[in-house]
């Protein structure tokens, strides 16, 4: 189990990113005295302008890079490089396109089992890909199958090693507009069957608040935080709900 929930896992503690400047470019501040707590479990999502650093803060989360100062936290140990503990899902799956569907989950798996986890390969594969309603394309190739599900099998790839939080960086925003909603729903199904904790980044202010127990609103670069709204509506959400309407509106023209 990866803690108890209303745990805290991660923390930023105020933690500010300066990438340098190269060939006399100037450097860039992108994340100033960031400051913030997840608890295990939680769904949050993360929205803010273009460009504000959301990619760069989820790199600093997966351990792709270090802050240039203060701390970023994971079950208050700072992050010392990427871990199976920490798995990003990309908005372009990085599939192996040589691998089926099943090889493609079990890659992951077989690599923990190789030290020394005994977890039975087989069932862990079926299991995952029941979970994202994948079962019967076991043995199909990513190229046989569709954007969302691909999106789907990146998912369960990323759940093979049994991580204590996805990073899921804009997992959606390739997908047409109706496999979107759907996936929306496939997204929250596999939250509330693993309760992993989950951070979502988005440019899609509903898609945020229809998921998210909370939205962190990012400001402009230097980015920080703007606001966090806890939406507290009942799930399943709908997006004719004045009271989730209401929410969008006002986070919308928090960013304008
Ligand atoms: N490796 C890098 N070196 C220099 N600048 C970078 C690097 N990565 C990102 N940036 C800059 O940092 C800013 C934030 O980028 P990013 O985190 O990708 O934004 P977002 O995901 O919110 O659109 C952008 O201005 C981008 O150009
Ligand atoms: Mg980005």
């Amino acid at each position: 189990m990866s803690g108890a929930p209303g745990q805290e896992l991660v923390r930023f503690d105020r933690v500010t990113l300066t990438f340098p400047g190269v060939n006399g470019r100037p450097a860039i501040e992108v994340i100033r005295q960031l400051d913030f707590r997840i608890e295990t479990g939680e769904f949050v999502a993360i929205i803010g302008p273009s460009g504000c650093g959301k990619s760069t803060l989820l790199s600093l989360l997966a351990g792709y890079l270090p802050p240039s100062s203060g701390r970023v936290l994971f079950r208050g140990k700072p992050i010392a490089g990427p871990a199976r503990e920490r798995m990003m899902v990309f908005q372009q799956p990085a599939l192996f396109p040589w691998l089926t569907t099943a090889g493609n989950v079990a890659y992951g798996l077989k690599l923990k089992a190789n030290r020394g986890n005994g977890r039975n390969v087989q069932s862990t594969v079926d299991a995952l890909l029941h979970l994202v309603q994948l079962d019967g394309f076991a043995h199909h190739y990513p190229s046989d199958l569709s954007g969302g599900m691909r999106q789907r099998l990146e998912i369960a790839r990323a759940l093979a090693v049994d991580p204590q939080v996805l990073l899921m960086d804009e997992p959606l925003a390739a997908l047409d507009a109706l496999t979107r909603r759907r996936m929306q729903g496939e997204v929250l199904h596999i939250w509330e069957k693993t309760r992993k904790t989950i951070l979502f980044v988005t440019h899609d202010i509903d898609e945020a608040v229809i998921m998210a127990d909370r939205v962190i609103v990012m400001a402009q670069r230097p980015t920080s935080i703007l606001e966090i709204e806890e939406v507290r509506l009942p799930r399943p959400r709908r997006r004719e709900d004045p009271e989730l309407a209401g929410i969008v509106r006002r986070l919308s023209a928090l960013l304008e």
